[in-house]
């Protein structure tokens, strides 16, 4: 299917500047060039602008975005393209996933959402120890109160907490883990990937959403990789996922079809080392749309 590149240059979810050139520098770093070496039909739309001044950090600037991200979303999807969102602070992914629940509603598929991130962004206006947005966006999709505000009014779907799944998880504040433990959100954290590897726990993951037809909305926030290979970003937590883990987790993805929509947020230019988290970044997203070292030989029996 066509790939349809959204930028979403955004920073109102965080407090630390600069993530709203994340997108520019996706571009810069090849995100379009690289997906059309692999053969693909590639679409730049461009950056979304809602035409709120590029500064404003206000509820309704956050909900013309949010609301701009979800149509935008949504229509690549009915269009039987594949979005991929650049942005942008993780507020984003309201949007985003918003959009993909519209879309399949419609489609009647169920979302699983498949968060790779330190954190687990499920943090409420009452739980939230920064106020930052960004730590919010699955707390607001799944329903938790307080959020009315923060999207137009009309009915809106729910995510489904039990279709969420946060991978790299090693950063949690106190509030958000109650509410993860008790909406009973699937957890593969850091610790489970140090015992069993990542191929295990995703593999499990996909056999899930395969099992129920589902569509998958791959979340990749910039922090879910250790510093020490990205970072530029402005939440960076030690221990994260290595350069050969996170390309695996991208192969192995790609390997399953799953894949629907795709976001890739917090990269943040101006804390960055030369571009190295960008290019990272785009190498990442070229696995999982396909590039692969070499063809797997066919003349012998597959490992397992
Ligand atoms: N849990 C912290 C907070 O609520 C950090 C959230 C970081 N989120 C992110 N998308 N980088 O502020
Ligand atoms: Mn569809
Ligand atoms: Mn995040
Ligand atoms: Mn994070």
């Amino acid at each position: 299917s066509i790939i349809e590149i959204i930028g979403a240059p955004i920073e109102i979810g965080t407090s630390e500047p600069g993530a709203v050139m994340g997108p520019a520098a996706l571009r810069t770093a090849g995100l379009v060039r690289v997906l059309q070496e692999l053969g693909l039909t590639v679409r730049d739309g461009g950056d979304l602008a809602p035409g709120c001044a590029p500064g404003q950090r206000d509820l309704p600037a956050i909900r013309a975005w949010m609301t701009e991200i979800s149509h935008a979303v949504e229509k690549a999807l009915d269009g039987a393209s594949l979005p991929v969102v650049a942005g942008g602070d993780h507020s984003l992914s309201l949007g985003s996933i918003d959009g993909a629940l519209r879309h399949c509603g419609r489609t009647s598929r169920p979302l699983f959402v498949l968060w790779l991130d330190a954190h687990a962004d499920f943090n409420t206006l009452e739980t939230s120890p920064s106020g930052n947005v960004h730590g919010m966006p699955l707390a607001a999709l799944c329903g938790e109160p307080g959020f009315d505000k923060l999207f137009d009014g009309g009915p809106r779907p729910r995510l489904d907490p039990r279709r969420v799944h946060l991978f790299g998880l090693r950063s949690i504040d106190a509030g958000e883990r109650a509410i993860v433990t008790q909406r009973q959100v699937n957890v593969v954290d850091m610790r489970t990937i140090d015992e069993f590897g990542v191929v295990a726990p995703l593999r499990r993951i996909l056999d899930r959403v395969a099992a129920e037809n589902g569509h998958l909305h791959a979340s990749f926030d910039v922090d879910f990789l250790d510093p020490t290979i990205a970072p530029g970003v402005g939440t960076t937590v030690p221990g994260g996922a290595t350069f050969r883990e996170a390309h695996l987790i991208m192969e192995m993805l790609c390997d399953s079809g799953l894949v629907g929509s795709l976001d890739v947020v917090e990269l943040n230019p101006f804390l960055d080392e030369r571009g190295r988290s960008a290019r990272v970044l785009v190498e990442l997203v070229a696995s999982l749309f396909g590039r692969r070292i070499i063809d797997r030989p066919t003349n012998v029996p597959p490992l397992e």
